[in-house]
């Protein structure tokens, strides 16, 4: 049903992939607060933060909230919570939220950008004596907008007495790293992309697995798994990160848009995780399913009107190309080229 939109704005519009992530984060924060129950304290940053309203693309009628809603309303209570924004985009953002939760003093909004900030805040989080709580993160960056070091940051943030390390959600958009989508062979890594790359990725050892996509030794799909095993190998034996798991979501026709990959410590999480991805799958391919009948049905009655428009004039839509929805929750392996790439960083 339609709400009426915070300050008149007009929402920022999603693929169905994006309404699947952010159940998949409503449904995990819970779990983390009641596991987490006799801690006196819990944290939530959030290094994308968006706004509160979001709608489908391909139904603007289907609003669903952002990640900073779904963060506040979690029960049990997070008992502080950090969303980092850029610029008016944080001004709006913190105008909304403290509408919406006019007597709420456990957020705050941190205009600027996450990578820069992080420092600060933890700093700011440790000084209050909160480095041992239970924490959770989510990075929901639009591209490759996240640097290591920051994931580093939030990896180090707990104290050495703590024993696990804060839990990421991160959304890892493999598919915007060139030769990867199947679609963009033929696009080039200018310096400033591969600057974001480098970055990403904290060093760059990704330029062997790009070389060999290059050279045409790995497919785009055998390239993006690459790729995903190698952040889940620097979360896991860099970071120290116990365990990753990974979920891929498909657009409408399956072709991958992006990875999450969730990092912890802990059993539970693991377990909570593991069962949360699942549902996220299925949800994934009922919407797919849905969107697709309803684009038969659209594309049935356009067939109906073609006695009366001629053929010519209604463009068909491209056929499905192919899908993919897949889990990896193994520990990341590598080939032993790419090992030895990542002993030279
Ligand atoms: C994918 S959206 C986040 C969606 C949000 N998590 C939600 O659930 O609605 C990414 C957001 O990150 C913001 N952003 C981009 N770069 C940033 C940075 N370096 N630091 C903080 N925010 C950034 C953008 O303005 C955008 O609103």
């Amino acid at each position: 049903m339609r709400r009426p939109l915070q300050n008149g704005e007009r929402p920022r519009s999603w693929g169905f992939w994006t309404e699947v992530k952010l159940d998949a984060l409503g449904r995990y924060l819970p779990q983390f607060t009641r596991a987490s129950r006799r801690a006196q304290a819990t944290l939530y940053l959030d290094l994308f933060a968006g706004s509160v309203d979001n709608v489908r693309r391909d139904d603007e009628g289907r609003q669903f909230f952002g990640s900073t809603v779904r963060a506040l309303d979690t029960e049990p209570g997070f008992t502080r919570l950090r969303f980092f924004e850029l610029g008016p985009n944080a001004d709006r953002l913190r105008q909304q939220l403290r509408d919406r939760y006019p007597d709420d003093d456990r957020f705050d909004v941190i205009n600027g950008d996450c990578n820069k900030e992080i420092a600060g805040c933890l700093s700011g989080l440790s000084d209050d004596g909160l480095d041992w709580a239970p924490t959770f993160c989510f990075v929901d960056p639009d591209g490759l907008d996240v640097d290591w070091p920051t994931l580093r940051a939030l990896a180090q943030f707990k104290n050495s007495s703590a024993r696990t390390k804060a839990e990421m959600l991160i959304l890892l958009p493999h598919t915007s790293i060139p030769r990867l989508a199947g679609w963009d062979n033929a696009m080039g890594v200018d310096d400033r992309l591969s600057a974001k790359i480098t970055s990403l990725f904290g060093a760059d050892s990704w330029r062997a697995i790009d070389d060999r996509r290059q050279s045409n030794d790995l497919t785009a799909s055998e390239a993006r798994h690459l790729y995903l095993s190698l952040f889940r190998f620097k979360l896991e034996r860099e970071l120290g990160y116990r365990k990753t798991l990974t979920i891929e979501m498909g657009n409408e026709q399956g072709i991958p848009v992006y990875v999450l990959v969730f990092a912890t410590d802990h059993p539970a999480g693991d377990r909570i995780m593991s069962s949360v991805f699942r549902q996220a799958r299925e949800q994934s391919a009922e919407y797919r399913a849905e969107l697709r009948e309803r684009r038969q049905r659209e594309r049935d009655e356009r067939a109906g009107l073609q006695s009366l428009f001629g053929a010519d004039e209604l463009a068909e839509e491209a056929a499905p190309v192919y899908m993919e929805t897949t889990e990896l929750s193994g520990s990341a392996e590598l080939p032993d080229w790419l090992l030895h790439r990542i002993e030279r960083d």
